[in-house]
This record gives C-alpha cells, sequence and structure tokens, in this order.
C-alpha cells in the first residue's frame, strides 16, 4: 500500500460487521464506512430501527440496497454473535471489520452497597462478555480466512478513570481495554489489530437517558466540563477514529485505547492550580 492515501473510499473492498449499528454511533460508524466504500452488516436487537438504517444508508450514500444488511443479533448469545460473522462471510464473502460498539449501561449512581448483583453482572454480560463473544468469533472468521482484520471496540473514558458512570460500567470498560491488549498480543501473529475507542460524551439514547438531560444540555455539560474550548464531541468523531482503525491507514495500530474526549481524561479537574478557564490573555 502506498504510505500516503489518496483514496476518498478508505475502506473500498472491505466488509465490516458493526454490533449495536442500528442507533448513536454504532449507526454513524456504519453511515462512515458504507460511504467509504465498504459493505457493512448491522447487528442488533432493535430490528425495525435497523432495517430502515440499512434503507437510509443505501438511499444516503447511494450505495446499493444489497451493500448493507440488517442481522437481529443479541451480542450475549453466543451462537447469534456466530451467526452474524457467518451473515457477514455468507453475503460479501469475508470479514474484515469487526466493531463491536453494542453497550448498556446501568440505572444511575447506584451505591456499591445497596447496588444490585444482578444489575452488575447484566452490564458486564453486554459490555464485557459480547465484546469478547465478538472478537472471538471475528478472529476464528479471519484467521481462518487468512486474511488478517481489524477488530475495534468500543470502550468509553470510562476505561480510564472512576467516578464518571456507575461501577458497573466503569468495571466493564476497563475489562474492554484489558480484553483488547490480551487479544491483540495473541492475534498480531495473524495479521490481525485489535484496538478500542474510547469516547467521552456524545448525545446518544444510552447517554442522555443515563444523564436524564436531553441532547442539548447533554453536550452542555461536556462543553462545560472539557478541556478542548468549544469542541462538542459528535458521533461522527468516534466513527472517524473507528474509520481510522479500520482502514490501512491505521496498520500499524494494535492493542490500542484511542480515548476520543477532547483531552478531558488529560485534565485532573479535581485539581485547580494548573486550570487556566478564565484566562484573560485570552480576552
Ligand atoms: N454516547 C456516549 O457518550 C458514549 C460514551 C462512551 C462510550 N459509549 C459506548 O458506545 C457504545 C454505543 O453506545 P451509544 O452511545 O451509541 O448508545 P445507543 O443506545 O445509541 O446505541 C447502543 C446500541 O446497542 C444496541 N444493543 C444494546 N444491547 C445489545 C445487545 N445485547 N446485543 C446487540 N445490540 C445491543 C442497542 O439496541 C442500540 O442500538 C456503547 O458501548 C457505549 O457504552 C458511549
Amino acid at each position: 500500500m502506498a504510505l500516503i492515501s489518496a483514496a476518498s473510499k478508505r475502506l473500498e473492498g472491505k466488509v465490516a460487521l458493526i454490533t449495536g449499528g442500528a442507533s448513536g454511533l454504532g449507526r454513524k460508524t456504519a453511515e462512515v464506512f458504507a460511504y467509504h466504500g465498504a459493505k457493512v452488516v448491522i447487528a442488533d436487537l432493535q430490528d425495525d430501527l435497523g432495517h430502515s438504517v440499512c434503507q437510509s444508508i443505501a438511499a444516503s450514500y447511494s450505495t446499493s440496497q444489497n451493500d448493507v444488511t440488517y442481522i437481529h443479533c443479541d451480542v450475549t448469545n453466543e451462537s447469534q454473535i456466530k451467526a452474524a460473522v457467518d451473515k457477514a462471510i455468507s453475503t460479501y464473502g469475508k470479514l474484515d471489520i469487526m466493531f463491536n460498539n453494542a453497550g448498556i449501561c446501568d440505572e444511575p449512581n447506584p451505591k456499591i452497597m445497596n447496588s444490585k448483583l444482578s444489575d452488575f453482572e447484566r452490564v458486564l454480560r453486554v459490555d464485557v462478555t459480547g465484546v469478547y463473544l465478538g472478537i472471538k468469533h471475528a478472529a476464528n472468521a479471519m484467521i481462518s480466512a487468512k486474511t488478517g482484520g481489524s477488530i475495534i471496540s468500543t470502550a468509553s473514558v470510562a476505561s480510564c478513570v472512576g467516578g464518571l458512570a456507575t461501577h458497573a460500567y466503569t468495571t466493564a470498560k476497563h475489562a474492554v481495554v484489558g480484553l483488547t491488549k490480551s487479544t491483540a498480543a495473541e492475534l498480531g501473529q495473524f495479521g490481525i489489530r485489535v484496538n478500542c475507542v474510547s469516547p467521552s460524551g456524545v448525545a446518544t439514547p444510552l447517554a442522555t437517558e443515563f444523564c436524564m438531560v436531553n441532547d442539548e444540555e447533554f453536550e452542555d455539560m461536556f462543553i462545560k466540563a472539557g478541556n478542548l474550548k468549544n469542541v462538542v464531541l459528535k458521533a461522527e468523531d468516534i466513527a472517524n477514529a473507528a474509520l481510522f482503525l479500520a482502514s490501512d491507514e491505521g496498520r500499524c495500530v494494535s492493542g490500542v485505547n484511542l480515548v476520543v474526549d477532547g483531552g478531558f481524561t488529560a485534565v485532573n479537574h479535581s485539581f485547580q492550580l494548573y486550570r487556566y478557564p478564565d484566562d484573560d490573555t485570552q480576552a
């Protein structure tokens, strides 16, 4: 490959499977991947929405109806994850990119003392076991085909710091980073790269419902808390990070947690001495 890519379609000829692709970050990534020439399988629980997203992508990005497909898939169910991987291969001949993006969070702010084991296990089942199953079956397909590939998972800034989300969610997202590094170590020999992306706050149904605010209020909260001024994190920013990791431009990147947060986790917000919120040189 050319080291400087002039390709406007950065995923031409590639096949991607995206879990949680019917909504939010997964949906936007499906749009961006399709725009860049990938054939896309969307796997989700929301069947009506998933089918309508496929139609909308085909209509908006001049993609053939046949180039984007939906499959019902609960990521916690091993046979359904395997069926989704098989669907990509039977429909498009191979699997180059696996995006383990489906995720949930539990009720806001359960204190450890009165939190429920069932809630903790439910979050870990989707956010960790679902990612594990996705990596396992994608790797299996990529190794059999001897094609290499790129496996990406959605972690979170809750993978780097505590106090931003629930105990279950924070635990789960830390685990995604561990699983990413562990499987990157094993799968490099097969030309398979494994990475994750960690967003801070993007106004999606999951995020706004968790914070119990509307989209505007949610974005306002993150503008105020953020380091990079006047930048609102959008689903496109996460989709573009996934695009980099999925494409040949990311060919030397593996085992990485790509944090996309406008510097949010680079700053210790509880320590004021080196904060310059009202820097008068900017006036
Ligand atoms: N939005 C944010 O601010 C933010 C920040 C950090 C990380 N994340 C992560 O991004 C990912 C996507 O979330 P989002 O914000 O786009 O939320 P979203 O609610 O818009 O989308 C999540 C999708 O996952 C699907 N899903 C849930 N459980 C599933 C299961 N068991 N099997 C298959 N699909 C399932 C849902 O149906 C939904 O379509 C999640 O992993 C989330 O933890 C989001």
